[in-house]
Formats: C-alpha cells, sequence, structure tokens
C-alpha cells in the first residue's frame, strides 16, 4: 500500500489566457490531497472522504451498478471519479500492467471544483501512489505530463498544463504552452475565501472560447491578461509585493470582463480590498468558489469571514514540496 500526496494551488495570475497560450504563474499552497492505491486482484474500487470542506464519503465501483445514492452534487464527484479512472489508466500503461486492479482512498483538504487545483492534486498524487504501489518510480516530469494527460481527457481537450506542473512540482512555476518551469517567488502572504460554491471548468473555458471567436475585443482582453502575468513576472522578481496585489486587482478585472467571475466572488474580492488587502482575484475557472487576497495583517481575513456568501476564509503558505510519497 503507498500513499502520496500533492498540493493545490492558487493562480496568482493568468488562468483562462493560459489555454491559448498565455503566461501564468499558479502557486502550489499547502492544502493537500492525498491518494491511497493497493492492488487488488482487478478492477478498481475508489473510496473519497472529504472533498468538499464540509466532508463527504463516498464509494465508487468499476461496475457502475453497484454505485450509492450519495447526497452531494454528482456531477462534482462524477467528475472527481473521472480523473480518478484517468489516473488509473496512466498508471497502468506506466508500469506496463494494463489488468492491474486498485483499492483507492482519496482523503483531500482541497475543495472540489473550487478554484484550488483539486482534480490536479488528485491525479498527480494517484499517479505517484498507483505506479510505486506496482514497484515503478516516475520522475516528476512524467508524472506532470501523465497529470496533464488526465486533465485534458477529462476536459475533452481543452487543458493547459498550469494546474497539474504547478501541483506535480510545488512551489510557484510559469506556464507558457508547453514551456513550463519552477520559478522563484517572495513568501507571499495568501488568505484565501471559498464561498461554498463550485465552477464547471469546462463549460466557463468554452464560454471565454466563444466570446474570444466572437469578439477582438475579448482576444485583446486574453492578450492583455497575458501582459499583466509578464508584468508580474517583474514584479515577483523585484518583490514588489504592492505591484503584485495591483496586477492581481487588474487580472480580476479582466476575468470578470470575459464572464468568469459571479456576485459571491467579487463580494469576496471586494470585501478583501476595503479591509485592506494589496490585491484580490478570483482563482482558477470561476463561477463560484474561491479567491485569493496578499493581506498580512489580520484585517482582510476577517472581513472575508463576515462577506456574506462567503463560506470559509484561511490562510495558505506556498508549498513548495509537489507531488511526495507519505508512506
Ligand atoms: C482552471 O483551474 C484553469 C483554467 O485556466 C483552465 C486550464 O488552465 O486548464 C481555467
Amino acid at each position: 500500500m503507498v500513499t502520496a500526496s500533492a498540493p493545490g494551488k492558487v493562480y496568482l495570475f493568468g488562468e483562462h489566457a493560459v489555454v491559448y497560450g498565455e503566461p501564468a504563474v499558479p502557486c502550489a499552497i499547502g492544502l493537500r490531497a492525498s491518494v491511497t492505491a493497493e492492488k487488488r486482484d482487478e478492477g478498481l474500487r475508489i473510496e473519497a472522504e472529504d472533498l468538499s470542506l464540509s466532508g463527504f464519503t463516498v464509494e465508487y465501483d468499476d461496475d457502475e451498478t453497484n454505485r450509492p445514492d450519495i447526497d452531494v452534487p454528482n456531477s462534482l464527484v462524477d467528475a472527481a471519479m473521472g480523473y480518478v479512472d484517468e489516473a488509473v489508466a496512466q498508471v497502468r500503461e506506466a508500469a506496463d500492467s494494463p489488468d492491474a486492479g486498485f483499492d483507492i482512498t482519496i482523503e483531500s483538504k482541497i475543495p472540489l471544483g473550487a478554484g484550488l487545483g483539486s482534480s490536479a492534486a488528485v491525479a498527480a498524487a494517484a499517479i505517484e501512489a498507483g505506479t510505486r504501489e506496482l514497484g515503478v518510480e516516475l520522475s516528476k516530469a512524467e508524472i506532470a505530463e501523465r497529470a496533464y494527460q488526465v486533465e485534458n481527457t477529462v476536459q475533452d481537450g481543452q487543458a493547459s498544463r498550469a494546474d497539474t506542473f504547478c501541483s506535480t512540482m510545488g512551489g510557484a512555476v510559469r506556464i507558457e504552452g508547453d514551456d513550463c518551469q519552477r520559478i522563484d517567488s517572495p513568501d507571499l502572504p495568501f488568505v484565501i475565501g471559498y464561498d461554498g460554491g463550485a465552477g464547471d471548468t469546462g463549460a466557463l473555458v468554452a464560454g471565454v472560447r466563444e466570446l474570444r471567436d466572437e469578439y477582438d475585443f475579448a482576444a485583446d482582453t486574453v492578450e492583455a491578461i497575458g501582459d499583466i502575468v509578464r508584468r508580474g513576472e517583474q514584479a515577483l522578481a523585484a518583490e514588489n509585493i504592492d505591484e503584485i496585489g495591483d496586477l492581481m486587482n487588474f487580472n480580476h478585472g479582466l476575468l470578470s470582463a470575459l464572464g468568469v467571475s459571479s456576485r459571491t466572488l467579487d463580494s469576496m474580492v471586494w470585501a478583501a480590498r476595503d479591509a485592506g488587502g494589496l490585491g484580490a482575484k478570483l482563482t482558477g475557472a470561476g463561477g463560484g468558489g474561491c479567491i485569493v487576497a496578499l493581506d498580512e495583517t489580520p484585517e482582510t481575513l476577517t472581513a472575508l469571514e463576515y462577506t456574506p456568501g462567503c463560506e470559509e476564509a484561511f490562510r495558505a503558505e506556498l508549498d513548495t514540496d509537489g507531488v511526495r510519497v507519505e508512506s
């Protein structure tokens, strides 16, 4: 039996635009998904706990008729299980063991579909745990590549490498097309607000694609996000936290223009700014889920806790460890 874990992430800059080849800078955070893989004779049995901050347990089986009714949004759980199914397919291919069976147990502190990279973390941890359980040791580069294949398959060919590379490598990373690198970053005081909801990544990505195809100014908006990221990289290198915050605010405005924010995400962003946060933006696909703000003082955290629509607010630190074997 092998347990591996991988971190979630926030986007400092660049989500959505990264799908069209613009650069993005996601940062891994110390909120992890753990996956335990144990060989069994055949098939796949998945048990998952705490796939939302409110927590629930679900058991999945290869045979759909054995799947129990559950009282959490089925589409989200189905999506999560889709990532595990695809991750196991990658494990079987990497280990050249097409018939390998597994009991998979997932424990995750990363809310599902909320912009914190839950699916990428589960995919990377499942690939690491599954291959190690079969006696195969993959490089991090191979885990990142295979986790990307998982996301790309589940998201109908519309995934960037950002989430999976960040979760596998840890730290702050820069993604531009197929070019993925770790970059230096100062300590960033992340405060996260979570509205308890989730966005449908596939539908949100498709919505931006339609706008971009229809309107030149939407295509320009996507390019402008790329400009923000390039400027943000300079601010990171100069450790200019004030400018990083300003650029996060600008980035949120452009994501909002592309239709991927929501009333509660906007409320949390404004609450963080009003409380003195250095910058605040939605993180990930949007539509619902999380915002990320920068603030060292307690004010932003407290303001978010009292913001209508904010279900949880918490601090998160940059996690420089990517995927790792736990036991
Ligand atoms: C989702 O976490 C981030 C998006 O940019 C999609 C992707 O990069 O695959 C919206």
